[in-house]
């Protein structure tokens, strides 16, 4: 009855992991050219080769972040790149692998719990549907529900690249086959009118503004079962990324949250 009633709602069951691929003697190094912020990218590409010729092996430099000795687990995972290089639609996703590979790993925990995936701050669905192929893709076991306003920003100075009319119905057609994605239109925190899962395992915010971040945490975060993991895109961030996490902190604080800040510039919470 129940495998009936997922297939008639469109998920399957099945948990297809990914599987774990021989490490290799040493680890890959990862240089993309895109950083962010820069005031002479110029001078700054310069001094950077000649800081490459000086750091041992394992380099990660990109996303506003250069480090070396490090595994770069993501590129030993042969699922995870498959996923990762399947869904690169610019430059943005690549230097952000980083990034992709904690939505990932966060994944494989929260598939494992009770509960749906939700993602609030979609653009073109890139992270979904990473997340998604690296966990089984068409058989992925979970309902995945995004939010975005799709076709403009709503945050003064955010538009990316697309944004305009469209591009909802195109983010749709990139989900063809993938029952269990709804992608709901509209501005948070409004739009949760439309529908929301009654328990989420994976909640991921990312939508550039402290207070609809806010927002998302007033309407969800209880809806997080034990376990679950809320991933804040830009917590780490400072400049004008800074207020998010100044506003999160006290509203986490207050219920007795702390966020791990991660190097990638985003912060993890694990829901008790
Ligand atoms: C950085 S992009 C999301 C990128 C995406 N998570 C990914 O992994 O590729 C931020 C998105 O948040 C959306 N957004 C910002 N504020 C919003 C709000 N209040 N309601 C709905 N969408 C919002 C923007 O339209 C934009 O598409």
């Amino acid at each position: 009855m129940k495998e009936l009633l997922a297939r008639f709602l469109g998920v399957r069951r099945e948990l297809v992991l990914p599987e774990r691929s021989a490490p290799s003697a040493h680890p890959e190094n990862f240089v993309s050219p895109l950083n962010w912020g820069l005031a002479d990218p110029k001078r700054f590409t310069e001094l950077l080769q000649e800081l490459l010729t000086l750091m041992p092996p394992g380099v990660y430099s990109g996303d506003n972040l250069i480090t070396w000795g490090r595994n770069n687990s993501a590129l030993g995972d042969g699922p995870f790149c498959e996923a990762w290089k399947a869904n690169l639609q610019n430059d943005a996703d690549h230097t952000i692998l980083w990034r992709r590979y904690v939505l990932a790993c966060a994944g494989y925990h929260c598939v494992h719990l009770n509960g749906d995936f939700v993602e609030c701050g979609v653009y073109r669905g890139t992270g979904i549907k990473t997340v998604m192929d690296y966990l089984g893709g068409r058989a992925f076991p979970k309902r995945f529900f995004g939010y975005d306003t799709f076709d403009y920003n709503p945050v003064p100075g955010h538009a990316f690249p697309g944004q305009e009319a469209g591009l909802y119905e195109e983010v749709i057609s990139r989900f063809d086959g993938y029952p269990q994605v709804r992608l709901i239109k509209g501005l948070i925190p409004e739009s949760f009118t439309q529908g929301l899962p009654p328990a989420i395992s994976y909640l991921h915010i990312d939508l550039n503004s402290a207070e609809a971040e806010i927002a998302v945490l007033e309407m969800l975060f209880d809806r997080v079962v034990p376990g679950g993991i809320v991933i804040l895109d830009d917590y780490e961030w400072s400049g004008v990324y800074r207020v998010q996490k100044v506003a999160e902190d006290a509203w986490l604080d207050k219920r007795g949250y702390r966020v791990f800040p991660l190097p990638t510039g985003q912060g993890l919470v694990l829901k008790r």
